[in-house]
């Protein structure tokens, strides 16, 4: 349905940005669009949304979010295809913005309306998708709490925004990623906020991802905070393990993120033959696995990494080599076949994408 309350200002053409010459040179995450789209909540109602030249926010220095983190994102993808645009499930993005927003006892939005609003946006900003594969317009819905005061509440203010990024890939290339596995630091406790993409639980991620830089790891795999002993997540995307022919990866118990790819990744290998397990598991099955042989592949699956190979893991002071350290014959299947699909030069028999 058509917003038509929508308000839209453009740049003139004549003072837009010039687009990068070679995205792929572009640290993710660095370069915006000409136009965001804002939504505001006060008096108990979301008032309509703007679409508008990029711009700073101006907020007051008490406002909640800045004090006691009630903010929340989401991370999905426009792709290109010749004259073609494409949008991968992102009614699911929508609906876990929502899930979010209620964990963090926000004011929840219209989801079918902010999709339409977010094609109106991408329509405008077309020709900021980039084409070629493994690269898009990367679109960050965010929501934070505006209202101005220092009592501990949820706040009666929001300020809802899309912004658009166009990217590569999150990793350079399509190369094994070495990932450390956190024996000191919990990324969430059950009970917690672990599901809900909120900004604490990335700011709660930096001192790991700090060691792991030191000891020359890029990204913290995270173990249970009860026992320090199961497989969570990497924060930046979901993991699995390749265990001869079972593919498993970490149930959803409230403490890490419901994956959009996670959950394409779970339908695909089903689809194609293997026994797919969310279940605990231990990180010493895995390193046994490892080392035994057991264990064929890792990779990750995440919006921003699409599915990511992983090479080493650290753990205790010891680095194991995942089988000969190169990609795996399913992480290379599984993002070929994404990538494809994502661009529309795959078939689609899930129907998950949709032209804009
Ligand atoms: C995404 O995959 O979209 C994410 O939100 C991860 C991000 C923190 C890079």
């Amino acid at each position: 349905m058509i917003d038509m309350t929508l308000e839209v200002e453009l740049v003139p053409h004549e003072q837009r940005k010039a687009k990068p010459a070679d995205i792929l040179q572009v640290p993710f995450g660095t370069v915006f669009t000409d136009h965001m789209l804002s939504m505001e909540y006060s008096d108990g109602k979301w008032h309509p949304a703007r679409i508008h030249p990029y711009k700073k926010l101006e907020l007051d220095p008490s406002a909640l979010v800045l004090h006691y983190g009630q903010g929340i994102f989401e991370g999905m993808k426009a792709y290109r295809r010749f004259d073609k645009c494409f949008l991968f499930r992102p009614e699911k993005n929508f609906e876990r913005f929502n899930a979010s927003a209620t964990r963090m006892v926000m004011a929840n939005i219209d989801e079918q309306q902010a999709l339409e609003n977010l094609k109106h946006l991408l329509k405008i900003e077309k020709d900021w998708i980039p084409q070629a594969r493994g690269t898009s317009l990367y679109i960050r819905p965010t929501m934070i709490a505006t209202e101005s005061k220092l009592g501990v509440r949820p706040s009666l203010e929001y300020l809802y925004y899309v912004i658009l990024s166009p990217v590569g890939p999150y990793f350079k290339s399509f190369e094994p990623v070495k990932i450390m596995v956190a024996d000191k630091y919990v990324r969430a406790a059950k009970g917690g906020v672990g599901s809900a993409k909120t900004m604490g639980n990335y700011a709660a991620s930096l001192m790991a991802a700090k060691k792991a830089k030191e000891l020359g790891y890029s990204q913290v795999l995270w173990l249970d905070a009860h026992d320090n002993r199961y497989i969570e997540e990497v924060g930046t995307m979901n993991l699995f393990i390749r265990f001869d022919d079972e593919l498993a990866t970490a149930p959803l118990q409230g403490t890490i993120l419901p994956g959009i790819t996670r959950d394409s990744v779970i339908h695909m290998t089903k689809d194609w033959g293997y026994t797919v397990n969310e279940r605990k598991i231990p990180i010493d099955e895995v390193l046994e696995g490892i080392q035994s042989g057991k264990v064929l592949e890792i990779f990750g699956a995440g919006t921003a990494a699409v599915i990511a190979p992983v090479g080493n893991l650290w753990y205790k002071g010891d680095d194991y080599s995942v089988a000969d350290g190169g990609i795996g014959q399913l992480t290379q299947k599984l993002f070929d076949t994404l990538t494809g699909m994502q661009c529309g030069q795959v078939e689609d028999k899930y129907d998950w994408v949709s032209v804009i």
